[in-house]
């Protein structure tokens, strides 16, 4: 069987579904290049806004397997460089560019028309705060050529970033992890992961629109997953700070060789194939369910004699 991982994303042929986030390791041309080498279909530059960020110490902590949590800003490079050097830099290395554009309308009419005319490929706009959404695109649509001639309104969506903010506590000193105000950060990598597919697969039943799903993703398994949910292709960030940008490499091998086992021959002839069996009404007789007291291992299980979840239990007891 004959796979191939080209994706369609607005009309830009990618060479992969992966699209690596905005991130530490997009901080600059030679980051986004090295990514696009090793096989990301698409680089998102790290957000450019008016004044270059200044991080926190430590910004970035390990917080369970393939999960982080940073209280990492913007780009901590200013946006004329990113305009006059690293984005045509990273054009003329071939890189398909996402330019990263937060987090107010001020910003988008600043640098939305000045990244267009550096050669990025397209426009992600970060907002944390849902009023600002609608008038940063209309914005960003006035001002750039490339999508002035489209609708009005987003082209596509990205769903959707980090959680929270969170908290770790270093129980040795009994400090933050982070050294942010509050030791507030921001929780990333395989954790949120269920969070995100949830929300992608609302979007998707809500548009037409390609949604670039994004959060949690680490394996192919991930990645396929994401795709049933409704995305068009597929962001990652926190595999790749902690697996390093090669790991693209393989992460493109093994979802070829995962679409062979699942029968399916792209990217695109999975998007969105998990949205018909997301049911509108709970189901009750899909499943046998059977009660083993020797298997049961859990704490609650013990007590009760089940090593189901609560709500599982009293289906079961109820039968
Ligand atoms: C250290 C770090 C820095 C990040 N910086 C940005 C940023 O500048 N702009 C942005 O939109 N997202 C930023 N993100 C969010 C990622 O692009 C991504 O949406 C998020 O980490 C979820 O994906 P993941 O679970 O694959 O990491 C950052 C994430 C991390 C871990």
């Amino acid at each position: 069987m004959n796979v191939d991982l080209k994706t369609d994303l607005f009309g830009i042929i990618l060479k992969s579904p992966l699209i690596l986030g905005s991130g530490p390791l997009s901080y600059n041309a030679q980051g986004m290049i090295s990514a696009y080498k090793a096989g990301a279909g698409a680089v998102v530059t790290k957000t450019i806004r008016d004044q270059a960020a200044i991080n926190p110490y430590p910004h970035m902590a390990i917080s369970g397997r393939n999960t982080m949590i940073n209280a990492e800003k913007w780009s901590d490079i200013s946006a004329e460089m990113w305009v006059e050097q690293e984005i045509p830099k990273a054009k003329e290395a071939g890189v398909v560019v996402i330019a990263s554009i937060g987090h107010t309308t001020g910003e988008v009419m600043n640098w939305a028309a000045a990244v267009d005319g550096a050669g990025a490929d397209m426009i992600e706009l970060v907002s944390y705060r849902q009023e600002m959404v609608v008038p940063m695109v209309r914005k960003a649509k006035e001002l750039t050529s490339a999508l002035a001639a489209l609708d009005q309104g987003a082209d596509g969506v990205t769903a959707m970033d980090s959680i929270g903010p969170v908290l770790r506590i270093d129980i040795r000193s009994g400090r933050p992890l982070l050294g942010s105000e509050k030791g507030h950060g921001w929780l990333t990598g395989s954790a949120i992961k269920p969070i995100i597919l949830r929300y992608v697969a609302e979007v998707a039943g809500q548009t037409d629109k390609p949604i670039i799903g994004i959060g949690g993703v680490v394996t192919a398994e991930d990645v396929v997953e994401m795709l049933m949910a409704g995305a068009a292709a597929v962001g990652l960030c926190t595999a790749a700070i902690l697996k390093g940008v090669a790991y693209l490499t393989r992460l493109n091998r093994e979802i070829k060789k995962l679409l062979i086992e699942l029968k399916y021959e792209s990217p695109a002839s999975l998007c969105g194939a998990a949205l018909s069996n997301l049911c509108r009404q709970e189901v009750h007789d899909r499943f046998t369910f059977r009660f083993n007291q020797r298997s049961c291992t859990g704490v609650y299980g013990l007590r009760q004699g089940l090593s189901l979840s609560g709500q599982e239990s009293h289906r079961a007891r109820g039968r």
